[in-house]
């Protein structure tokens, strides 16, 4: 499978950190160190600092993307936000179904596929999170588990729409750990992803698709992951908060 056929993409999760103020300082910190990046710079951010990034971000090639939103288009569902806010706000990018939403907040495999849903519906690109617990790994079913999550994610999504989603192989063990997955562990599940979406759309579908490792990916380390045939680019937390660190790994992507 040739690497060349797809785009690379380094994307921040910023997570639960910085205020609007916060925000457009770090931006305006990372746009002139990855103003030459050879891939995709997204930076995901809270929602109530979009705003305030965007603005920051205006001019560059950063993209501003956000880490969640429901799947209902409105209604009474207090403290959630719709997929239709963001696209109003030119957000075309979100997170969806990352571990610690379904490890803290109750999103299971089905409210990841009706959140995909909905996001694609608004026109925005998914980047999907899949990945094993250290449990589920220790059991031997990481790849039975990361293949299950992505079907019933993707239930329903067309050829057409899968050009908009970008999968995040993230294991629950590795993230904020400071534990990375070796570089051949994170291939070999981004592979068996890859497998997964050959068997769906076929190969040129599987070609194409943007299939990014996540956990503790850093300065360090984001060049031999990045260099793997089947990692494509980085979903990255703690590092992204720190500029120099980012813009190493944006550059190990452009080099990847
Ligand atoms: P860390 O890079 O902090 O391990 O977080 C990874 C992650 O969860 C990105 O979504």
């Amino acid at each position: 499978m040739n690497k060349s056929l797809r785009k690379a993409v380094i994307a921040g999760n910023w997570k639960m950190n910085k205020t609007p103020a916060e925000a457009k300082e770090l931006i305006t910190a990372i746009a002139p160190l990855v103003k030459d990046a050879g891939c995709e710079v997204v930076a995901c951010t809270p929602y109530v600092d979009l705003w305030a990034a965007q603005e920051a971000a205006k001019g560059t090639n950063i993209q501003i993307g956000a880490e969640n939103c429901h799947w209902a288009k409105s209604g009474a569902f207090t403290g959630e936000i719709s997929a239709d806010m963001l696209a109003s706000m030119d957000v075309n990018i979100v997170i969806i179904g990352h571990s610690e939403r379904r490890q803290y907040f109750g999103e299971t495999d089905v409210t990841v596929h009706d959140r995909t849903r909905a996001a694609l519906d608004a026109g925005l690109t998914v980047i999907l999170c899949v990945g094993e617990t250290l449990e589920q790994r220790e059991q031997g079913i990481t790849s039975e588990l990361v293949a299950l999550q992505t079907k019933i994610a993707l239930g329903g999504v067309s050829a057409e729409e899968l050009k908009r989603v970008i999968i995040a192989y993230e294991p629950v063990w590795a993230i904020g750990t400071g534990k990375t997955a070796t570089a051949e562990q994170a291939n070999e599940v981004c592979h068996v992803i890859r497998e997964v979406i050959a068997e769906l759309y076929g190969k040129a579908a599987a070609d194409g698709i943007t299939i990014q490792y996540g956990g503790s990916m850093n300065a360090a380390n984001a060049a031999e992951l990045l260099a793997q045939p089947d990692v494509d680019g980085g979903l990255i937390g703690g590092a992204s908060l720190k500029p120099q660190d980012f813009a190493a790994i944006v550059e190990a992507a452009t080099k990847g």
